[in-house]
């Protein structure tokens, strides 16, 4: 089929360098002669018909925001195979050809049903703080909310430090350690407890047996938000051990908003450039990736139900950094 009209959205959690994505798409597409349809507050918006056509200058001026313009929210009625037939008649009201959407793991696994039971041409762009999506080194988002978790902690290091503490950081994640893991390596923490690694043995009883009080006076522990997050070890460690003193901070939202770094800019311009380029050459259902820095094609049900393992040297390489 020869695509005339494209809409695009995001959905999900929002993620810096949504927006720089959002003009990629919309500009390459116009640079094809294609007519472009911005589609507000994710499936909702499409199910409820919130949608606008776009030009080249509804997109300026966006590439250095934070959030997204298109508006983003997490939906309960598309969730159902009836309001997937909703969203697809909207999308043939408006001769909607093919829709990109960017997002995480619900939002891509959406994409993937509508495909499959409504006939719709989808393409997905990885877009979440998480890095949580398979077939791809990077999300969108993921490099500004390390960049600002590891500020974060440089810090809190700073009370840490004078005031002889252990403190827990908790952030974001949902599943996935890779933010844990990361940040703790780049902000020099002194452990990081992240869902992949939690098996059979007890991260805090391992952290605390290597006698970290030994050779420092304070030290920062990075925990996943997943299962109790930092409030559940800052209670076990006063607790268990009522000799040392906890404290913990709660990145939140913090994690999700701000000006993207360039890095993902540039990640989310050519993803963004990389979805038209994929319809141009007739791909269907696949999301667009990036793989030892060439653009790559996934099909989409693998990319929101396969999991994306975090390399386990990363583990080894905190544990022998943080003697
Ligand atoms: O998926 C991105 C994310 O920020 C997760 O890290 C977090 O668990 C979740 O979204 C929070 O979702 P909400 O914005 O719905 O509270």
């Amino acid at each position: 089929m020869r695509i005339k009209t494209i809409g695009i959205m995001t959905s999900g959690g929002d993620a810096p360098g949504m927006n720089a994505c959002v003009r990629a798409v919309t500009r390459a597409a116009i640079y094809e002669q294609w007519k472009v349809f911005g589609i507000y507050r994710g499936w909702e918006g499409l199910i409820s018909g919130d949608i606008k056509e776009l030009n080249t200058e509804d997109v300026s001026n966006i590439i250095q925001r934070g959030g997204t313009i298109l508006k983003t929210a997490r939906s309960e009625e598309f969730r159902s195979e009836e309001g997937r037939a909703k969203a697809a008649e909207n999308l043939r009201k408006f001769n909607i050809d093919a829709l990109v959407v960017i997002g995480g793991n619900g939002s891509l696994s959406g994409a993937e049903a509508l495909a499959r039971e409504q006939d719709v041409t989808v393409i997905g762009i990885p877009g979440t703080i998480d890095n949580d999506l398979y077939g791809t080194d990077s999300t969108i988002g993921y490099d500004t909310a390390l960049n600002t978790i590891v500020e974060c902690v440089d810090k809190i290091r700073d009370t840490a430090t004078s005031h002889d503490r252990i403190f827990f950081v908790e952030v974001m994640g949902r599943d996935a350690g890779f933010l844990a893991q990361n940040s703790a390596i780049a902000a020099g923490a002194e452990a990081a407890i992240i869902p992949e690694d939690k098996t059979d043995i007890d991260q805090l009883a391992t952290f605390i047996g290597r006698g970290i009080r030994k050779s420092k006076n304070s030290s920062i522990v990075i925990v996943s938000e997943k299962d109790g997050g930092a409030m559940h070890y800052a209670e076990r460690v006063r607790t268990e051990y009522p000799e040392f003193g906890v404290r913990v901070s709660i990145l939140g939202y913090l994690q999700r908003g701000g000006k993207p770094s360039a890095y993902d800019r540039i990640l989310a311009s050519r993803l963004g450039v990389a979805s038209i380029n994929a319809l141009k050459e007739g791909q269907r259902n696949v999301m667009v990736g990036i793989k030892n820095d060439q653009i790559v094609y996934v099909p989409i049900a693998r990319a929101a139900k396969l999991d994306k393992p975090i390399d386990k040297e990363l583990i080894n390489d905190l544990y022998v950094l943080s003697i």
